[in-house]
């Protein structure tokens, strides 16, 4: 390719212009969670009748999903704010490789289609960039369960044996509490003969909301949102109408967008009790939080750093590590950032240390010392997070910076630059 083609490829990747050092004022509206819409997606599978979804957020991942789905004889429409999803007659149990690849949510289909149909094959939804994130939990779950797994040339392939088809209740120990081998098992055991119960669960409000939603359509679930979640087998499965909680991470970003550019904003909706190690964290930086029943007002004042160790739910979450860090990059003082959930989610150090942060790396942990001002610089956002933490630094550099990367950003932020102008950034994008 000549020099001229390569510079207009370059110029041509779609990227967002971002303006530093605007204020910011006024209110977000924050989506529904990413990561509950696209379990309840999956969980329609477990019935026949219509399950009405609202506050799914417009996002890539969703309508991959919405794809799958489409693709195994779910019938789906758009809804005013959502999905409407109806798995009458499922014509395939095996989701095509094209469309998984790619969406590791995807995975989520095989514990439905498992407790509905008794057979499922999806290929391994594989690492990604910020680790190897192996599912060998979720296939624990669902051979305890009764069911017949292999791994064959990267697709796993499940059955349950004996007429019925039915999988059979059992008392299960995670070795860790991952969110989606819980989901998983839980989706997997509604339908099953007899009790599950479910040790070391996560206790994510995503898990929470899945409950729910399950117990609405006629499921028999106890504890969720605690270590141990028991779950009463039943014979079927109806319909339902159901809401989607608010976005916890987008709420959490958008709140690290106020402090960054120590400006005032109310976001909502927003539940503060899934945010309380995040509101922690911001009043120790010295940001002045108040919560109301589905609302949160951020007031930063003058901000020192604070050290952050990333845990599962109620700790201080992974996915906003790295827009966390942004911030870190320009309080007063050193900060230091441990990452303990995934093995190589430390992608931002590299671009925010373009734009003049100072930070140390050592395997998982960051030293951060806060400088007066971080600069304009053309960075990307290797992952989903990474790219919001380009966002943010962005909003707060002295000049304009070039932000790539849209692809993984535009995975988990619905309208991020409408939301984030509409409170007084200067955000263009170019596809
Ligand atoms: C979900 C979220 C993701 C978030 C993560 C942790 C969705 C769609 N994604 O991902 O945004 O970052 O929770 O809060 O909901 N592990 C094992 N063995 C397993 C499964 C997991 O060792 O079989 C480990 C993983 O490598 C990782 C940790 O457990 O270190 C957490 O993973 P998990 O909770 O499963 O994350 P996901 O459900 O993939």
């Amino acid at each position: 390719m000549s020099t001229a083609a390569t510079i207009s490829r370059e110029i041509l990747k779609p990227h967002l212009k971002i303006k530093g050092g605007c204020p910011l004022k006024g209110e977000i509206k924050i989506s529904g969670a990413k990561n509950s819409a696209l379990v309840l997606m999956t969980a329609a599978l477990l019935t026949e009748e219509i399950v009405k979804l609202n506050n799914v957020p417009s996002l890539t991942d969703i309508h991959g999903m919405e794809e799958i789905l489409s693709a195994m004889g779910v019938n789906t429409s758009n809804s005013p704010n959502g999905l409407n999803l109806q798995a009458k007659l499922l014509s395939n149990s095996e989701p095509p490789y094209q469309l998984v690849n790619g969406l590791r949510a995807s995975f989520f289909c095989i514990g439905p289609l498992l407790g509905r149909l008794g057979r499922a094959k999806i290929p391994l939804p594989g690492g990604c960039r910020i680790g190897a994130r192996p599912v060998a939990e979720h296939i624990k779950g669902l051979k305890a369960l009764g069911a017949v797994v292999s791994v064959e040339h990267g697709v796993v392939s499940a059955s349950v044996l004996g007429s019925k088809k039915r999988l059979k209740g059992a008392a299960i120990i995670l070795d860790c509490p991952s969110v989606g081998a819980t989901e998983t098992i839980l989706m997997a055991a509604v339908l099953a003969e007899g009790i599950t119960t479910i040790e070391n669960a996560a206790q994510e409000p995503e898990v929470q909301d899945l409950a729910k939603m399950l117990n609405k359509m006629g499921a028999c679930i106890s504890g969720a949102g605690g270590p141990i979640i028991t779950i009463k087998g039943v014979q079927r499965l109806h319909g339902c109408d159901y809401t989607v909680i608010p976005d916890r991470i987008e709420a959490g970003t958008y709140l690290i967008a106020a402090a960054i550019t120590r400006s005032k904003i109310h976001i909502s909706p927003a539940i503060p009790e899934h945010l309380n190690a995040v509101l922690q964290k911001l009043r120790d930086c010295g940001c002045v939080i108040a919560t109301e029943m589905d609302g949160i007002t951020i007031n930063p004042g003058e901000l020192t750093g604070v050290d952050i160790t990333t845990q599962p739910f109620p700790g201080f979450p992974t996915d906003l590590q790295a827009p966390f860090m942004a911030l870190l990059a320009t309080t007063k003082g050193t900060s230091v950032v441990t990452e303990k959930i995934y093995e190589n989610r430390m992608q931002h150090v590299a671009e925010l240390q373009r734009m003049g942060a100072s930070i140390r790396l050592q395997g998982n942990t960051a030293v951060i010392e806060g400088v007066p001002q971080l600069s304009a610089a053309p960075v990307s956002g290797g992952d989903l997070r990474s790219a919001a933490a380009m966002v943010l630094a962005s909003l707060a550099a002295n000049g304009t910076s070039k932000v790539e990367g849209l692809n993984h950003l535009d995975r988990g932020y619905s309208n991020l630059e409408l939301k984030l102008n509409s409170v007084g950034s200067q955000i263009t994008r170019r596809q």
